[in-house]
């Protein structure tokens, strides 16, 4: 018989380990000797921040595989209050918590810590400690932005952390957070999302456009645009696996803003619509980015498991379906 797969985790290279992959068992259906099928309850999902964009993608996702989902948008739960959180886990007593709030607002990170903290570190704090007192597994996500963008290549899970903003050191703090207060994690970070049902660049830019407002693409900054609906599709892949670690999920395919931008308009028929080519420092923002934050999964590959599509394959969905 064949040893069970392993996967590498590791938060910095010093801490890297080898954990073992549990077996998944059957989700819904198990068989009797007497070839006597019983149907088994769904497993339940609660979703935090569910109104934001990976949170609707995750809830389609698995509502369309069979699972029982409890979404909360922030007006339903606020993840920063430890009682209603404790309150909320309890009552649904999830098998699995993804949680998918963010403070979308990087540059407002940089000039108000404390709320990042709050919402990137001590709310999932809070989630992995009530997740540890239901045996409910929890799901992170993170971010490229815990790198600080001076490695040419992908970054993987063994290149050490550096963050240049708030927002992603904030968003490192709330991976230890989870790491410490959970019995069983997945962290998965991912980079540049866009897809249907939320405000991200890939719709505002289409957006924009049409309304004839100016436009203007990064040119100096690289990392992988990353389609909601395939990584919630991975982040399921994961929960069945059971391999609990670290991981860097994206697309396909390094990029800019820029050519990200002119391929979306280009999609949406608008090609005579021009966008000013421009560097991060001409406009002025309040956060430092990463120059390259491009990532790449050792787990995933450790595993098996396919990349997901190239993004320009992912935008030709998205448009044609925006
Ligand atoms: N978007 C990206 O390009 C990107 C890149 C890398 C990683 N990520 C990570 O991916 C994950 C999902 O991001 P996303 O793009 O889906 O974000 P999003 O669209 O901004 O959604 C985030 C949701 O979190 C909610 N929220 C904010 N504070 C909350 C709180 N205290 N309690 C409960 N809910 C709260 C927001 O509600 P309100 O709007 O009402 O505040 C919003 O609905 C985050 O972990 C993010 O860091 C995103």
């Amino acid at each position: 018989m064949n040893d069970p797969p392993t996967a590498l985790v590791g938060f910095q290279k010093a801490e890297s380990a080898l954990i073992e992959m549990e077996t998944a068992s059957a989700p819904e259906v198990s068989a009797l000797a007497s070839g006597q099928l019983i149907l088994s309850e769904p497993r339940t999902a609660m979703i935090t921040g569910a109104g934001g964009l990976l949170g609707r993608s995750m809830q389609a996702r698995l509502a369309d595989s069979g699972w029982r989902v409890v979404a909360l948008p922030h007006v339903e739960l606020d993840i920063t209050d430890e009682e209603d959180v404790r309150s909320a886990v309890e009552s649904i007593h999830p098998d699995v918590l993804i949680n998918c709030v963010a403070t979308a607002d990087v540059d407002r990170c940089e000039v108000d810590p404390d709320w990042a903290y709050a919402v990137n570190a001590t709310g999932p704090r809070f989630l992995a400690r009530a997740c540890r007192e239901v045996g409910a597994d929890i799901v992170h996500v993170s971010t490229d932005y815990v790198f600080d963008g001076s490695k040419q290549g992908f970054y993987t899970q063994e290149d050490e952390p550096n963050s240049l903003s708030v927002y992603g050191r904030s968003k490192l703090a709330g991976e230890f957070a989870v790491r410490e207060g959970a019995e069983r994690f997945y962290i998965v970070r991912t980079s540049w999302l866009f897809g249907p049902g939320g405000k991200n660049f890939g719709s505002r830019v289409i957006e924009y456009a049409r309304k004839g407002g100016p436009l203007k693409g990064v040119i100096d900054q690289t990392s992988i645009p990353t389609y909601a609906p395939d990584l919630a599709g991975r982040i399921e892949e994961i929960i069945d696996l059971r391999a609990h670690a670290l991981y860097q999920v994206t697309s396909t395919g390094p990029t800019t803003w820029f050519e990200f931008a002119r391929l979306a308009l280009d999609l949406a028929g608008l090609s005579k619509v021009e966008i000013e080519p421009v560097t991060r420092a001409e406009l002025n923002q309040v956060a430092p980015r990463p120059h390259n934050s491009a990532m790449r999964c050792l787990v995933s590959e450790k595993l098996g498991l396919s990349p997901l599509r190239h993004w320009k394959d992912a935008l030709v969905e998205f448009v044609r379906e925006c």
